[in-house]
């Protein structure tokens, strides 16, 4: 007797060993100039697990047009098959990546050809412009000065170059393309919140991805690798085999708390409100399974106008007639004349918010952007505290630390 052993049946699905999962929705979210993708992606024959809170990481490709362009500039034959040894002898791996391959291959699945060089990268490729005045400017890039500092941040970071855009602007530099390939980073994986709860959700996991595509002073139009290429090649289409992506999910500290009945504040203008409908679904299957009401959960989301960007608004509308949500507060910066944020409407709601935390041993969520917003929404719940707490700046301080400690205050953030 033989029997037929399914690759699923014996190897875990992990970041090294990624899942070749269908997306079976992929639709757009967005009225208006930008896009955001609502995508569900199918786990069912994967045994992966997630809990509401997780993040899924996708493996992205590199743009076709992107990758013949390379070729193209650096006179190379991308069929061209090739071996790359792992210049660090400590490295377990013998080679950075899967080889044999060819440069196509390395190019569009292993290699980061789209972020902005760093300065080792320029100074390897300025010995091979046949032009002095091009060469000049490489090799000043690359000097620890403040002329080489700040003509690095000018011409690289702020035009948003890649190193496909150092090429084109630089004509005479042509590195032979194995050399560059050596010094080239690994093309990452690109982690999301996922949207969904398995307790509705057990089969799939849902993502929110707003589309990156901005303009460079250079006049390039610079599109994100994960999104567009989510975007671009990965929509559902009726009667045709579901588009593939190569996943893993990654587990995260940002859980819900145990006991329903704990209020919990949530913080996530724009893309940052994913994990909470997760949440949200979580929250209202207990409400559902206990028959007994909820602790307070309170919304706070934003975005530039309610009638383009809101993510999510019948849900929300449905789940706040439900008493899924008893609290929320919404802020449409670009609505009217002056801009209304998710943090104006924390500083007026102090009072509420010192209730839950300061009473009710309540639970705080932000996600979203790194940059300025969880700060600033830190800063005021420090504010608060010292408030209505009636605390010393070091004793809100300490009172948040002992928050964060006890898992209280979660925040799950990028840039
Ligand atoms: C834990 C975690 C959770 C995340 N969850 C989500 C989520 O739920 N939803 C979501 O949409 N994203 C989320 N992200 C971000 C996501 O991982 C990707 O970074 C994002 O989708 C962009 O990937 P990309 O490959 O399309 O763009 P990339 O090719 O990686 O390009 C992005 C880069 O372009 C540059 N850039 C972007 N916009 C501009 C601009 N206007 N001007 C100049 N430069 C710019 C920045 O350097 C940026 O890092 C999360 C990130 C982390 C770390
Ligand atoms: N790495 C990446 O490529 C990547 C990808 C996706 C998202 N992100 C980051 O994640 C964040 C969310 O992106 P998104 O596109 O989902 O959001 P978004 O639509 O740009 O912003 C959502 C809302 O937040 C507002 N906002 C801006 N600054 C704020 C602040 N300091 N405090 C509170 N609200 C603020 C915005 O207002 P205004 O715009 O009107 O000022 C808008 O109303 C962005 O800041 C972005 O940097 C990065």
């Amino acid at each position: 007797m033989s029997s037929c052993l399914h690759i699923t049946d014996y190897r875990p699905f992990d970041q090294k060993n990624p899942f070749l999962a269908p997306i079976i929705v992929n639709r757009e979210l967005y009225k208006g100039p930008r896009s955001c993708m609502h995508i569900e992606i199918d786990i069912r024959n994967s045994k992966l697990r997630y809990e509401a809170g997780d993040h899924v990481a996708i493996y992205p490709q590199n743009d076709t047009k992107l990758v013949e362009r390379i070729g193209q500039l650096l006179n190379a034959n991308l069929d061209t098959v090739f071996i790359l040894k792992n210049l660090d002898e400590d490295s377990s791996k013998k080679h950075p990546f899967p080889c044999p391959t060819t440069y196509r291959t390395a190019l569009t699945y292993y290699l980061d050809i789209t972020s902005t060089p760093r300065t080792h990268v320029l100074k390897e490729i300025a010995e091979y412009c046949s032009d002095e005045k091009e060469k000049e400017l490489l090799k000043t890039m690359t000097m620890p000065t403040e002329e080489g500092k700040a003509s690095y941040s000018e011409w690289i970071i702020n035009n948003c170059r890649s190193i496909v855009h150092v090429l084109e602007d630089l004509p005479s530099c042509k590195p032979p393309i194995d050399h560059l390939i050596e010094f080239l980073h690994k093309l990452q994986p690109r982690y999301y919140s996922i949207s969904s709860s398995p307790k509705f959700y057990p089969d799939s996991v849902h993502i929110t991805a707003v589309v990156v595509e901005y303009e460079t002073k250079t006049s390039r139009i610079n599109k994100g690798v994960a999104t567009s290429w989510l975007k671009e090649h990965k929509q559902v289409i009726a009667d045709q085999p579901a588009p593939i992506v190569p996943i893993f999910i990654r587990k995260s500290q940002f859980r819900l708390p145990s006991k329903p009945q704990t209020p919990v504040i949530m913080i996530g203008p724009g893309t940052g409100l994913a994990p909470f409908r997760g949440f949200l679904q979580e929250r209202h299957h207990m409400l559902e399974q206990q028959n007994k009401p909820l602790g307070d959960t309170i919304l706070y989301f934003g975005c530039r106008k309610r009638s383009q960007d809101f993510l999510y608004e019948q849900e929300l509308n449905d789940y706040l007639e439900k008493k899924v949500i008893t609290n929320l507060y919404l802020a449409f910066s670009r609505d009217q004349e002056k801009k209304v944020y998710v943090t104006h409407l924390l500083k007026q709601n102090m009072e509420e918010t010192w209730k839950i935390i300061g009473e009710q041993n309540g639970h705080i969520y932000i996600c979203g952007d790194a940059r300025t917003m969880a700060r600033e929404v830190k800063e005021i719940f420090l504010e608060t505290i010292e408030k209505y707490g009636n605390k010393t700046r070091k004793e809100a301080e300490d009172f948040l630390k002992r928050m964060e400690s006890q898992k209280r205050y979660s925040a799950d953030v990028w840039s």
